[in-house]
């Protein structure tokens, strides 16, 4: 099939790897509510489960595979005939199904993990895909561990299964291992030495263990992947998978030339949803949809931004699904901030003396973390005028 070279497709596995995470386990109603804001979100994949794994998670790919139209619905298996049959059947409603098979790459995994060679374990991962293949037109294979793995290895093994009948090829670095130029130059390598890697889409699947998930999944996209796995808010096994959010907005950020079909408006409250259906808070200072990503709290930071928005935000906040930044008041402010604020609860600030009010404002900041709106009228009291 032909693609567009500059169209990243969006993977997204909130509800698979997500899912995983301790805690988070959703039922299969509040899985089709947050399926139903991606497919909004214009998702091109939902991984929907691992439907060997649980009679609910099994269940849970039957509905969703219902519930929606638009995006192509993947299910998880291990390299055998068993997952793969659980997973036919509980995709047997989707319009778009797609199979998700694999094995271990790396040699730590095929000796550790599975006792095995690279022979044998190659020969598992190309069976799994031709028995998959026989059900399922749409099938992607996953190289676990591939972070770790030799890449020559790697080259021969993703060389058979595309030949076996793998649409899309996903190098996952499953422990968050590496660092983006070795991520990159793994994906490079893949493009320039498998024979047939043009009858595939590559797609990265990277694991935030050193907090380098959407750094490696972005040096995957510049070096030839067109397919990002990834979740909302990060979410994932230990440290987390590479967050959609991130990556969508450095996509359009960055304009470096690709673009998805996301629509980024609506990720804050998308972002919302997940967090409390899954009991997982996202952190305040996390890009993109942290609480803290359009708050500016120093003097010279607000004083720059109330002057011009771009000298301290390189994203509209409008274009996350945010109304506007915001301008906290504490100790840290400088008039321009205290100016802002009194104007905004329609002070007429001429009929003020600004650095008389500022200097009883610091002395009661000095006293507390923030100054809402409910002190800034204590502090000017009920005499003076408003608009
Ligand atoms: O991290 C990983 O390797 C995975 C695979 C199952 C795709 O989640
Ligand atoms: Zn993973």
């Amino acid at each position: 099939m032909l693609h567009d070279p500059n169209r990243i497709y969006i993977f997204d596995t909130t509800l698979r790897d997500g899912e995983q995470v301790p805690g988070c386990q959703l039922t299969t109603s509040e899985k089709i509510e947050i399926a139903k804001e991606l497919e909004i979100l214009g998702v091109d994949v939902i991984e929907a489960g691992f439907p060997i794994s649980s009679p609910g998670d099994f269940q849970s790919v039957v509905e969703l595979s219902k519930a929606v139209k638009d995006p192509i619905i993947c299910a998880l298996t291990r390299a055998n005939t068993k997952d793969i049959d659980a997973a036919v059947e509980s995709l047997k409603h989707a319009k778009r199904p797609r199979i998700h098979t694999g094995i271990g790459a790396s040699d730590m995994h095929i000796k550790y993990k599975f006792n095995s060679t690279r022979e044998d374990i190659l020969e598992r991962g190309v069976a799994a895909v031709k028995y998959a293949k026989k059900f399922v037109e749409d099938i992607e294979f996953y190289a676990e561990d591939a972070g770790r793995a030799d890449v020559v290895f790697l080259a021969q093994m993703i060389e058979a299964v595309i030949a076996a009948g793998a649409t899309v090829v996903n190098i996952p670095d499953t422990n968050g291992y590496c660092l983006p130029d070795q991520y990159g130059s793994k994906i490079r390598f893949l493009k320039e030495n498998v024979k047939n890697i043009d009858q595939a889409i590559i797609s990265v699947h990277c694991h935030n263990d050193l907090g380098l998930a959407t750094a490696n999944s972005i040096a995957g996209i510049q070096n030839g992947a067109r397919q990002v796995e990834c979740t909302i808010n990060g979410i994932g096994e230990r440290a987390g998978n590479t967050s959609l959010e991130e990556v969508a907005m450095i996509l359009k950020t960055h304009q470096l030339g690709y673009y998805t079909n996301i629509n980024s408006k609506k990720f804050y409250e998308l972002s919302g949803m997940v967090s409390r259906m899954m009991r997982m808070p996202v952190q305040p200072n996390k890009a993109i949809v942290g609480k803290n990503a359009f708050a500016h709290s120093s003097g010279i930071h607000q004083d720059g931004v109330l002057k011009f928005r771009e000298n301290y935000e390189i994203i509209n906040p409008e274009d996350v699904g945010i109304d506007q930044s915001e301008i906290i008041l504490t100790a840290r402010s400088g008039r321009h901030a205290l100016k802002h604020h009194l104007e905004r609860l329609g002070y007429v600030i001429e009929k003020i003396n600004l650095d008389e009010v500022y200097e009883r404002f610091l002395v009661l900041a000095d006293s507390k973390k923030e100054i809402k709106d409910d002190d800034l009228l204590l502090l000017m009291g009920d005499g003076t005028e408003r608009n």
